[in-house]
């Protein structure tokens, strides 16, 4: 028996040595220092022996088990080391590659335009002021001469909040009076862009919400002149140099009088297109001098004040712009339709 413990040492040592990884190290440890390993059954089977045998087997048996042991052990510490040297390089990190490109967002294409339209309103020095979407009805209609059952309220119907007289605004227009109630007596020159709301059938041109590019100035003298003048500097920075610019009357009931603005088709040279519909014109403003009616509910004396104002359109703008067909594509958050800008 003892002849048999020291090749059962010698087998389970050469093993130990041979172990290429932690699992064969513990197939190893199974079979001779396991619950059923030959080393344990030898140890378990001490008791059977005849009583002059038993001292010196027990003895060889837990030498051999302790030395077997103590081999396990160093060889697992010895393999955890180099596996986990091995882990660490194959999920290496190689800081010099270049890093992943993350996707970028972009800027909104009617907030392209609306940026534009800021820059260049600043070169003439227009300030940017910003005014609520929320209005009550009053400054969004009857302040701006549209009194209530005036007929021209239809053209501007609206979404109501549940509180009466307050109302999502139809147009930036409202704007002019808070900054005139800020600022009167003293002179103006401001846009206010935003967003509008109108309940009305959404189509290829007309969306629920959009955006709006109001114009105001107040102060001396001012005149019709000023406003034609303006408008053209305008056109010329935002579509170029030689573009020609037609003024059309109109009527809108905060301002008097009112003209539309037309720039000649850029996409056509004024030959006739399907954007401009063959007319060779493109409408890009309403506008007018301010109403005196308007001008007094904003703190200024209609007879020493005068003032101009216009408003805009900036997705209509982008849309002749870019050949887009369907304003819908502006707020139906396609990224398909974004990506393009
Ligand atoms: C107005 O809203 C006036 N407040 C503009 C104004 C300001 C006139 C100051 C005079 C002085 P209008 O309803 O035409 O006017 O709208 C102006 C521009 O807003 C239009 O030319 C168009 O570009 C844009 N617009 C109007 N309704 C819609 C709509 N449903 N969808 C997209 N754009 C619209």
């Amino acid at each position: 028996m003892l002849k048999r413990l020291d090749e059962l040492q010698d087998q389970a040592l050469k093993q130990v040595e041979q172990a290429a990884d932690s699992a064969a190290l513990a197939q190893v440890e199974s079979a001779y220092t396991g619950k059923k390993g030959e080393i344990t059954t030898v140890l378990r089977s001490i008791g059977t022996l005849p009583a002059d045998e038993r001292k010196a087997v027990g003895e060889k048996a837990n030498v051999v088990k302790q030395a077997v042991d103590a081999a396990i052990a160093s060889r697992a510490d010895a393999l955890k080391a180099s596996e986990l040297g091995a882990a660490m390089q194959a999920g290496a990190i190689d800081v010099t590659l270049p890093g992943r490109p993350l996707p970028v967002g972009r800027i909104h294409p009617a907030n392209q335009t609306l940026r534009e339209l800021a820059a260049i309103w600043a070169e003439m020095g227009f300030q940017v002021y910003r005014s609520r979407d929320v209005e009550d009805d009053d400054t969004n209609f009857t302040l701006l001469n549209l009194p209530p059952h005036h007929p021209a309220r239809d053209m501007w119907d609206t979404f109501h909040t549940t509180q009466p007289g307050v109302l999502l605004r139809t147009h930036t227009s409202p704007g002019q009076i808070h900054a005139m109630r800020q600022y009167a007596p003293e002179p103006i020159r401001i846009i206010l862009p935003g967003m509008c709301y109108r309940y009305e059938q959404v189509s290829a041109r007309s969306e629920v919400q959009f955006n709006q590019l109001e114009g105001l100035a107040v102060g001396y003298n001012i005149h019709m002149t000023d406003l034609k003048g303006t408008i053209v500097a305008f056109a010329r920075r935002m579509f170029g140099e030689k573009v020609a610019v037609r003024f059309r009357s109109s009527h809108f009931p905060f301002t008097e009088p009112s003209i539309e603005v037309d720039v000649e088709c850029f996409l056509c040279g004024g030959e006739g297109c399907a954007v401009c519909k063959k007319t060779g014109w493109l409408e890009i403003a309403g506008a007018g001098m301010v109403h005196p009616v308007v001008l007094k509910n904003g703190g200024y004396d209609p007879s020493k004040f005068s003032g101009f104002a216009f408003g805009m359109g900036p997705e209509r703008m982008t849309m002749l712009r870019h050949g887009i067909t369907d304003i819908r594509y502006f707020w139906g958050n396609d990224p398909r339709f974004l990506e393009q800008f």
